[in-house]
């Protein structure tokens, strides 16, 4: 630990919000006297990521800011982001790749560190140009791994899982992202005693931004929660959530992006209408989005409030919001939410 637990702080400034790959970030003491720089750039860029506005607006003493931000500050002070855990992926498909890539790409794990399984030998060789290890047989990684990603289609994780079952540890941690696959089936195929974590994520897994939720069954621990989260926090933001609520993520993150799709697709055509040329049009339509959303996070402002800001009396924006109304598109995202949400519920039933 870098600091006292009774020193006071005003402010933790990063030397420049975007985080350049030499920079450091420092912590000031509140009169400002002291300035000393305390983590090295990946840890600092992991945080910020992580809790952009809690690092740049805090202000109170370090207990409270330990007692607010836990694991966060824990994790900003002991500066290590990677994982020494060997991780497997059975199934090696474009979830699993994705995961891979942006583990290493961040630093988290070597390719070394990983191993994997899959029928098509077109995906191990994939695997084996960033340094994994690929095995003939599921029972291979299980045994050659800390960390069991399964991330094969939702009809096979039962089967995997009961084969690899006579090699699992008590220490192995399961990390299923099968959609639909309830912590009751995982459990009656890996043994009660497993531990399993059901992670939901969604596609932009594959640009590592995804919104994911986790819940934890069996004998998974706090321990197993927080490496769950390091890792996928290498690939978006993800939350911990009770399983019943897994329904509702998959209806709104995990459908999500189609609905974000046909935004920016009718954006576009939008534009296209009032005269653009299609390929600005849809550059302009998704950085809108892009653009929209990272205002949303990193102000922490509620989404209504920043629409008012760009809306002035009698103006462009809000003769176009008023379109929008009488289509009735608040209700139909929220429509759209709850009907995909049923139909997670009713799949994970069959
Ligand atoms: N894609 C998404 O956006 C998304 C979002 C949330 C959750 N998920 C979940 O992520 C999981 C993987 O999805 P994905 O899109 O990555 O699918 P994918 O690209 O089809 O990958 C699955 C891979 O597993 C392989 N496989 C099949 N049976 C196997 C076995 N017995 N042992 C080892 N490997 C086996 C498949 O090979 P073959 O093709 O030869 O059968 C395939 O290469 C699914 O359960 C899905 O529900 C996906």
């Amino acid at each position: 630990m870098f600091l006292s637990a009774a020193a006071r702080f005003s402010l933790i400034r990063l030397s420049n919000k975007k985080l350049l790959p030499s920079q450091q970030v420092q912590l000031l003491s509140n009169d400002n006297t002291v300035s000393r720089p305390l983590f090295t750039s990946v840890s600092a860029s992991f945080a910020y990521r992580r809790a952009p506005r809690r690092a740049l607006d805090f202000k109170g003493t370090a207990c409270d800011l330990k007692k607010q931000s836990e694991p966060f500050v824990e994790e900003l002070l002991t500066g290590d982001m990677s994982v020494s855990k060997r991780l497997g992926f059975i199934g090696s498909g474009q979830m699993a790749e994705s995961l891979a890539r942006g583990l290493i790409e961040k630093g988290m794990v070597t390719g070394s560190q990983i191993s994997c399984s899959d029928p098509s030998p077109a995906r191990k060789d994939l695997f084996k140009t960033f340094g994994a290890s690929p095995y003939e047989s599921n029972v291979d990684v299980a045994s050659n791994s800390d960390v069991i990603f399964v991330a094969v289609k939702p009809q096979h994780v039962a089967v995997v899982l009961q084969e690899i079952r006579p090699v699992l540890k008590s220490t192995h941690t399961i990390i299923s992202i099968a959609a639909g696959i309830t912590l009751e089936t995982l459990l009656s195929a890996a043994g009660s005693d497993a531990k399993v974590v059901r992670v939901m994520p969604n596609t932009p897994c594959l640009v590592g931004e995804t919104a994911a939720a986790m819940c934890l069954g069996g004998k998974a621990d706090v321990e197993d929660e927080k490496l769950v989260r390091l890792l996928f926090e290498a690939v978006g933001k993800i939350f911990t959530v009770d399983e019943k609520l897994l329904s509702a993520v998959t209806g709104l993150s995990g459908s999500g992006p189609a609905y974000v799709f046909m935004m920016i697709e009718a954006l576009a055509d939008g534009g296209v209408r009032a005269g653009l040329p299609r390929d600005i049009s849809q550059a302009l339509a998704a950085q809108t989005v892009l653009g929209s959303a990272k205002m949303v996070l990193e102000t922490g402002k509620h989404p209504g409030a920043l629409k008012d800001m760009v809306t002035s009396p009698g103006g462009t924006t809000i003769a176009g919001v008023h379109e929008l109304e009488k289509g009735g598109i608040r209700a139909s995202f929220i429509n759209a939410v709850v009907a995909a949400t049923n139909r997670a519920d009713e799949l994970s039933k069959l």
